[in-house]
């Protein structure tokens, strides 16, 4: 993990820091190149692992290395991967006694299931898609390439209601990576995982991590890792210390009447810490009520947001500036109605600037891990006088009718099933120096490249410098 955004802020350590940084790629010509085979002949002295990830503190997983096995604890639930690579022997059982909450799995893993959307992103941002066989929710995959996969039968989706048809299916795969739990037949193999409810933006991020022990690809991982940790703080310190007024923001939903509400319908506030977090990081007051955060009239909503400026909405339905003006019950033109700030503003968003062809949202695949690029979003929509940043990814303006961005099969334009997906974040340094943010990206940069490893971790480092003084 980023080292040099904890180093004390003295200028002499992080220079130091620099350098120590940038000489593992300066000497490392085979950057990028991560094992992927089988070892033929095992030799019980050889360290299999030469790159080793650090994981912070607060963090739900631990990582201890072995010569030849990770052992990858779930920290909160006592859960235990015992990774072994492929073509050594598994740990004794005298040395890690084999329990009910014990799975030993085979690395690098080729041949996976992914129950959860995320989990997509993750493991295509360290360019291991090529494992991945088979998809839940199939229709709701907005990344590109798995829709692509999904078109040609290279990757299956796998059956909803027949439970004894999935059952089998499921055994085809040799991991499953899950974010609810485990399936009959499969508890030996599943991976439980919960990016999702990770509430600190970058601990998401660090999830990368995570993923990277399953696929020998620690250090794709920590490069990744350490830039989006940059280019995040490069917008957080820009837009907490440049600006110079904290506008309020508050994230809704509305919630129609269905038979999962006894028809009653509702108007909320979310309070969710993620998004508290973001939110401040944006330069932004974050906003869930007053008294109450939950309201059963449109009128008690609209009393409720009379200070926010920007409203972000989440409801599922409603994807025009006129479906959110019906739902929210705000056409009105008595106040408080059309008078509301965000809506006199034109600050009204929502998260689906990047679907799938039904909707699926990658506001629930890339923008989990992308946390510089969601900062990026919420940056743009806050403070739009900081940066030059016309492009958007999920957050997209309704009441500036700005339109959701299709991602189809054909989108899907890697080179090969090993090119890392990119991060879809600009980079904040290149756009403070008068760029476009493209370019010279330091988390877009592709990681197959020694030189652009180099230039990355370069302006995440002048990037810290910079804001320093
Ligand atoms: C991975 O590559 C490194 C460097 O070439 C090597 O030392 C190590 O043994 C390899 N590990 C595996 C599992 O092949
Ligand atoms: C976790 O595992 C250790 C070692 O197996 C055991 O001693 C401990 O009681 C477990 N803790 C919980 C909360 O299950
Ligand atoms: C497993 O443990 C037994 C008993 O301690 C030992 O004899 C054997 O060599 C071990 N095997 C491996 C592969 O470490
Ligand atoms: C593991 O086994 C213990 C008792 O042997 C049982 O109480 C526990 O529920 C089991 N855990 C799982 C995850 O199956
Ligand atoms: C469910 O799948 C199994 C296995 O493919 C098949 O034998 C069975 O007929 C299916 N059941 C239904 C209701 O389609
Ligand atoms: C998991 O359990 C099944 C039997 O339920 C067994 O056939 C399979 O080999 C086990 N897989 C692993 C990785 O231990
Ligand atoms: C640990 O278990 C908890 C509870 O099931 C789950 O939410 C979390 O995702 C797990 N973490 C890891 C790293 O497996
Ligand atoms: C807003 O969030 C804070 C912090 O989580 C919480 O203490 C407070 O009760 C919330 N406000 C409302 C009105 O629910
Ligand atoms: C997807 O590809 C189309 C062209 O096939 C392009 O016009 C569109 O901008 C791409 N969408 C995104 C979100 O990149
Ligand atoms: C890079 O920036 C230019 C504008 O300066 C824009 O036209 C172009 O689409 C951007 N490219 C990408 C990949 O974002």
């Amino acid at each position: 993990m980023a080292a040099q955004n904890k180093a004390a802020g003295r200028l002499t350590i992080k220079a130091i820091a620099a350098l120590l940084l940038l000489a593992p790629f300066l000497v490392s010509p085979t950057y990028g190149q991560q094992n992927s085979s089988c070892v033929t002949t095992f030799d019980p002295t050889h360290d299999y692992f030469p790159d080793k990830s650090q994981v912070d503190g607060g963090a739900l997983f631990s990582i201890t290395y072995n010569l030849n096995y990770k052992v990858v604890k779930n920290t909160s639930l006592n859960t235990t991967y015992i990774l072994t690579q492929c073509g050594t022997p598994a740990p004794n059982a005298t040395v890690i006694p084999p329990t009910n909450t014990t799975v030993f799995i085979q690395i690098p893993v080729t041949n996976l299931a992914s129950l959860a959307t995320t989990a997509v992103s993750y493991i295509e941002m360290l360019g291991k898609q090529a494992a991945i066989k088979a998809v839940d929710t199939e229709g709701l995959v907005s990344s590109p390439c798995v829709q692509s996969g999904l078109e040609k039968g290279t990757i299956v989706g796998l059956e909803d209601t027949n439970s004894t048809l999935r059952a089998e299916q499921l055994k085809k795969y040799d991991v499953i990576f899950s974010s609810f739990g485990t399936e009959p037949g499969s508890e030996n193999k599943t991976v439980i995982t919960s990016e999702v409810e990770d509430p600190s933006p970058l601990n998401r991020a660090e999830w990368l991590e995570f993923y990277a022990t399953f696929f020998n690809a620690e250090k794709a991982a920590q490069a990744l890792t350490a830039s989006i940790n940059n280019n995040y703080n490069c917008f957080k310190s820009t837009a907490t210390t440049k600006a110079t007024t904290k506008p309020v923001i508050a994230w809704a939903m509305y919630d129609a009447p269905s038979v999962y509400n006894n028809n009653t319908p509702s108007w909320i506030l979310s309070g969710a810490p993620y998004k508290r977090i973001l939110s401040t990081d944006a330069g932004a007051t974050f906003f869930n009520g007053t008294t109450a955060s939950s309201f059963s009239t449109s009128a008690d909503f609209a009393t409720a947001v009379q200070s926010v400026d920007i409203l972000i909405d989440e409801s599922v339905a409603g994807s025009t500036f006129d479906s959110f003006l019906q739902n929210y019950n705000l056409l009105t033109t008595t106040a408080p109605g059309t008078t509301l700030k965000f809506i006199q503003n034109k600050a009204v968003f929502r998260e689906d600037g990047l679907v799938n062809p039904n909707n699926g949202r990658d506001w629930f695949g890339g923008a989990v891990a992308m946390d510089d690029a969601v900062l990026q979003d919420l940056v743009r929509a806050v403070h739009p006088e900081l940066f030059k940043i016309s492009q958007y990814n999920w957050i997209r303006n309704i009441a500036k009718n700005e339109p959701e961005q299709l991602l189809t099969s054909a989108n899907c334009t890697a080179a090969d099933t090993t090119s890392p997906v990119p991060d879809r974040a600009l980079s904040c340094a290149n756009l403070q120096a008068g760029g476009s943010g493209n370019g010279s990206n330091s988390a877009a940069a592709s990681l197959n490249s020694l030189a652009s490893g180099v230039l990355m971790l370069t302006l995440g480092v002048f990037t810290t410098l910079a804001i320093l003084f």
